[in-house]
């Protein structure tokens, strides 16, 4: 049975819609309080004049409203930037402008003090309001520049990103009282006639802003995404499918699949407008198709049997305990597979196509996702070269594959540490290779030191780097992070280590918690001291396939050094239920990492 499987179009929630309206009518907010703000400098202007008789500032005149331009453009840049976080200028427009912008206080503050050291020191006449001795005036200018400016509270709120959300919501809470009060008591200094002033639109700016900041990760998504205008994917339908296997406590991993997998085919200089995918930027794909799961015909010279041009990927969709069907973080699978795609000559696919095509295969083998505790469809896509040439040179044909494959709880009994091996013989990957890559060949060439490990009674090899052998990188197929002291650190992405979603999403959190993370080179013997010393207090892995994975004993040159008495650790356990909890849906997903698709 042929058809054409629906085009998905991006869906926000309300959530999404309600924060897009806020941000907004924000923009429209600090565009008209920029007009009133310009007004400002003017009346100081005019004051001065009445009051001294000359204009005492006027590079301070023209700098004032120089710099309220812009802070007010770079206010409406962050807030665009929410809306349009794909929006590539604003890197450097916001950079320059918020660095500009920033000397706006800087600048403002020498304004205010020369004003006020000329009143104090008798050049200018002293304002009637203006009783406190000047270090008094000074102390308080700062002070007031450094509290009360709402572009240092962007600015917190900007460099610090989640860390500093809670707190800088706290800030604006504060801002916003201190804005009421003053616009109440100059409500009652003008006998209760509502003046229409700029001050009157800081409430309502302060508590955009507290709205803003609580709501953090959820606007630092695409909330505007583009509407996807994908190529069709056929379908064919498995006339013959497979019996699902009944014990899903034995389900094992990459033993079973489903009864569909999803094709797409490349050829050099292929492109039908409209129908390729041109019209996505990458050239060359076509055919599109989800078909009945079964061999892949190819021709003996494929290239890909002979230089292992082969490049591949896994996540996983989790079938909530709301019954609901998640991916977690698909656009990072496919934004690597673009990067594996680069270093191995292989031609870029569609990033959002990739997903969608994803999708649209979990979608239509719904069924085969398994729903005991702990278990997930692995979803494998995957890239080779298929043109029949023997020569060493870049393919010229290629197909893009996903395949699923129902796979059981890793843990089936809780989370076992488990015992590496530090490998000092082999090495994975070095600095300039393809370290950084999921292509088959490094799997390929990690498979002996895994055995000798194996055959020695571990479960895993800790890598070291390639040159110097002294650099931790890896533990067998997973990143690796160890909790020194007061510190978290995993080895600094340099070349030679895959950068694990799983990585990325651990850093996140725990910084989102509070913990130091360091990305930094970390050396054995660094480790090896800590052991010793006591201050090793916890070491996993991360991975898609374990999450997150203690361990308890590391084997190095001889000797055994235990970490954490074999047992796992307070962090490893609580980002393992944090992260396998937001998997599932059973806590809530601060950091829209998951995508609901069915
Ligand atoms: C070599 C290697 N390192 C690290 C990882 C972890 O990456 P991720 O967290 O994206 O699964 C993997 C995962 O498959 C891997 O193969």
């Amino acid at each position: 049975m042929e058809g054409g499987l629906s085009m998905g179009i991006s869906t926000y929630t309300q959530k999404q819609k309600f924060l897009a309206g806020v941000v907004c009518s924000l923009i429209v907010l600090e565009v008209v309080s920029l007009l009133f703000s310009l007004m400002g400098p003017w009346r100081i202007y005019q004051r001065e004049i009445e009051v001294t008789g000359r204009f005492i500032a006027p590079f301070g005149f023209a700098m004032l409203n120089t710099m309220l331009i812009l802070v007010a453009a770079a206010n409406v840049l962050v807030l665009l930037k929410f809306l349009l976080p794909n929006w590539k200028p604003h890197r450097q427009w916001l950079g320059g402008l918020l660095g500009v912008a920033l000397l706006f206080p800087v600048l403002n503050l020498i304004r205010g003090i020369s004003v006020d050291a000329g009143y104090s020191f008798g050049i200018l006449n002293q304002p009637p309001l203006n009783i406190f001795p000047l270090p008094v005036v000074i102390a308080a200018m700062i002070a007031g520049f450094v509290v009360f400016n709402k572009f240092f509270l962007l600015l917190i709120g900007v460099a610090f990103k989640k860390r500093m959300e809670k707190i800088a919501g706290i800030y604006s809470a504060i801002m916003l009282a201190y804005w009421l009060s003053a616009v109440g008591l100059w409500l009652v200094k003008i006998n209760g006639a509502i003046h229409w002033d700029a001050n009157l639109l800081k409430p309502i700016t302060y508590l955009a802003y507290i709205i803003i900041y609580f709501n953090w990760p959820v606007l630092s998504r695409p909330i505007l995404e583009k509407e996807n205008t994908f190529m069709q994917i056929t379908f064919e339908k498995n006339p013959a499918p497979k019996q699902k296997p009944a014990d899903q406590s034995a389900l094992g991993f990459g033993i079973y699949f489903t009864d569909h997998m999803f094709l797409m085919t490349y050829d050099e200089g292929h492109g039908v407008p409209g129908e390729s995918a041109d019209s996505l930027g990458c050239e060359g794909w076509h055919s599109p198709r989800i078909v009945p799961y079964g061999p892949i015909p190819m021709d003996p010279a494929a290239m890909c049997l002979h230089y292992g041009q082969e490049v591949f990927e896994g996540l996983k969709a989790y079938y909530g305990v709301d019954g609901k069907v998640r991916l977690f973080r698909p656009a990072e699978n496919m934004a690597r597979l673009n990067l594996s795609n680069e270093r191995l000559c292989i031609p870029p696919i569609d990033e959002a196509f990739a997903v969608h095509a994803v999708e649209e295969l979990v979608k239509v083998e719904r069924d085969w996702i398994p729903t005991q505790d702990g278990t997930s469809l692995y979803i494998r896509p995957y890239i080779f070269a298929t043109d029949p040439h023997i020569g060493v040179r870049p393919a010229k044909q290629y197909i893009f594959a996903v395949i699923l494959s129902p796979v059981g709880a890793y843990y089936a009994s809780g989370l076992n540490p488990v015992k590496i091996f530090v490998e000092e013989k082999y090495v994975r990957a070095v600095k300039g290779g393809m370290g950084f890559t999921k292509a088959a060949a490094n799997y390929a060439s990690s498979l002996k030191a895994q055995e000798d490990a194996h055959k020695l009674g571990y479960s895993q090899v800790l890598w070291l780097d390639g040159v110097e052998r002294k650099y931790i990188e890896e533990v067998g197929t997973m990143n690796v992070f160890f909790v020194i002291g007061d510190e978290i650190v995993t080895p600094a992405l340099q070349g030679s280590i895959l950068g694990g979603i799983t990585r990325k999403s651990c850093i996140e959190i725990l910084r989102a918690w509070g913990y130091t993370v360091h990305e930094r080179p970390l050396a054995l013997e660094e480790v090896v001291a800590a052991a010793k010393a006591g201050t090793l207090k916890e070491a996993f892995g991360s991975g898609t396939a374990a999450v997150v994975s203690p361990i308890g004993e590391l084997a190095c040159g001889g000797e055994t050094l235990s970490i954490n008495n074999g047992e796992i650790g307070a962090i490893s356990q609580k980002l393992y239920d944090e992260l396998t909890g937001i998997q599932w849906g059973k806590v809530a997903d601060p950091y829209g990492w998951t995508k609901v698709i069915a």
